[in-house]
């Protein structure tokens, strides 16, 4: 299978809880490569240009002001087949639909607040890991 990337971001409840720690070591063991990782307060601007393809749906100011309350984690990640294994080891987006064992299920609260984003495709991780890290910031 093919080396993918992908962006992980651990979301402000995730970084309100003090889950970073458990949930990085969650994503190691599962054998992805952090190639990248910082904590930054996102803007509304670019936390709605980064969900841009949600704009006009109903939960988009919702979550442009969740991703807005507090800091996150961008996390740029390497591995064979990156994309789907990363979104099967978080989970479905609404943690009442999560498989026992993933992220979500163990750590969510809701479906708005559901601790981590995983990128949907190999185009948008590399799109995506572009948004949030320069090449000089990737090793
Ligand atoms: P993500 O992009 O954050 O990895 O999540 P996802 O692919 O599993 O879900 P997506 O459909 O892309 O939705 C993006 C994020 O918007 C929030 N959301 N809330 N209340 C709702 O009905 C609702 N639907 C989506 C979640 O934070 C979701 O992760
Ligand atoms: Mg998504």
């Amino acid at each position: 299978m093919p080396t993918e990337r992908t962006l992980a971001i651990l979301k402000p409840d995730c970084v309100r809880k003090g889950l970073q720690g458990e949930v990085i070591a969650r994503i190691q063991k599962a054998g992805f490569k952090v190639l990248g990782m910082k904590q930054i307060r996102l803007s509304k601007e670019t936390a709605g240009a980064f969900y841009a393809v949600h704009k006009g749906r109903p939960f988009y100011d919702g979550l442009v002001e969740f991703m807005t309350s507090g800091p996150c984690m961008p996390i740029a990640l390497e591995k064979a087949n990156a994309v789907a294994d990363f979104r099967t080891l978080i989970g479905a987006t609404d943690p009442k639909d999560a498989a026992p064992g993933t992220i979500r299920k163990l750590y969510a609260d809701n479906k708005g607040e559901n601790i981590v984003h995983g990128s949907d495709s190999p185009e948008n991780g590399r799109i995506e890991v572009g948004f949030f890290f320069s090449d000089s910031e990737l090793t």
